[in-house]
C-alpha cells in the first residue's frame, strides 16, 4: 500500500466524523493493491467485518469471491471498499449525513488506488458513485463511462444470498466486467471516448 492510502487508512480507524464510530469495534478501510483496475464499492460492514476490520468476509463476501473466481479474477487482485467504513447498528441502510461524511474518504481511494473500473455493489453505492435517480434493478450490468472511469453497476452480493435468479443476473453482470478489463488492457483505447460522450446518453436509454 503506498504512504498516501496507508495515512487515509490511518485517518479511517480513528474517525469521528460521523455517528457510526460510535458504535464500531473497528473501522474498515477496505483492501487491495494500488494499482488494481477494479474497485468494488459495497455498502457498509457488516457485523463479521466490524470484528475483523476487513471488508466482504461474511456470507456475501464469499459469494463476491465465487464471482470473480467465475471470470478469473482473485480478491487480491482488485480493491474492495465501501461507502461507509464503520459499521451501521443493526445493520441498517447507512444514512445520507453518514455516507457524505465518509465519501471523501472513498474519492482519495478511488485517486489514490487509481482504478479505471468501479463497480457499486447495490442501490446505495450506484446512487453514491452515479448519481440519486440509479438504482440497482435498473442498471444492474450497464457500464458507463462517468469522470474518466468505467462504472459497472451490480447488485449487491447480500441481495443474491437466497435467491438464485438474482444469483444468475449477478453471474452473468460479472462477465461484462471481464469485457472491460479486456477492453482496458487493450493499449489502443480510442474506442472508450465514443461510450465517454455517450455514456449518459445510453444510461438514459437503459433506464
Ligand atoms: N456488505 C457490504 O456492503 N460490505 C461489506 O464489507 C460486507 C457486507
Ligand atoms: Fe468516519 Fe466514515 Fe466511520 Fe463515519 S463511517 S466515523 S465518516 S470512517
Amino acid at each position: 500500500m503506498s504512504r498516501e492510502l496507508e495515512a487515509v487508512h490511518s485517518e479511517i480507524v480513528t474517525c469521528t466524523k460521523c455517528e457510526l464510530h460510535k458504535g464500531r469495534r473497528k473501522a474498515v478501510p477496505g483492501d487491495g493493491p494500488v494499482g488494481a483496475m477494479v474497485m468494488f464499492v459495497g455498502e457498509g460492514p457488516g457485523e463479521k467485518e466490524d470484528q475483523e476490520g476487513r471488508p466482504f468476509v461474511g456470507a456475501a463476501g464469499k459469494l463476491l469471491t465465487e464471482l470473480l473466481a467465475s471470470v478469473g479474477l482473485e480478491r487480491s487482485q482488485v480493491f474492495i471498499t465501501n461507502i461507509v467504513k464503520c459499521r451501521p447498528p443493526n445493520n441498517r441502510a447507512p444514512r445520507q449525513g453518514e455516507i457524505d461524511a465518509c465519501n471523501p474518504y472513498l474519492e482519495d481511494q478511488i485517486r489514490l488506488v487509481g482504478s479505471r473500473i468501479l463497480c457499486p455493489l447495490g442501490t446505495p453505492a450506484i446512487r453514491t458513485l452515479m448519481g440519486a435517480e440509479y438504482s440497482a434493478g435498473q442498471v444492474h450490468g450497464k457500464p458507463v463511462r462517468m469522470r474518466e472511469r468505467t462504472i459497472l453497476p451490480l447488485y449487491h452480493p447480500a441481495a443474491a444470498l437466497y435467491d438464485s435468479s438474482l444469483k444468475d443476473v449477478m453471474f452473468r453482470d460479472i462477465r461484462i466486467l471481464k469485457q472491460l478489463i479486456q477492453e482496458e488492457s487493450q493499449p489502443d483505447t480510442s474506442h472508450l471516448s465514443s461510450r465517454d460522450e455517450n455514456g449518459e446518453k445510453l444510461l438514459q436509454k437503459w433506464m
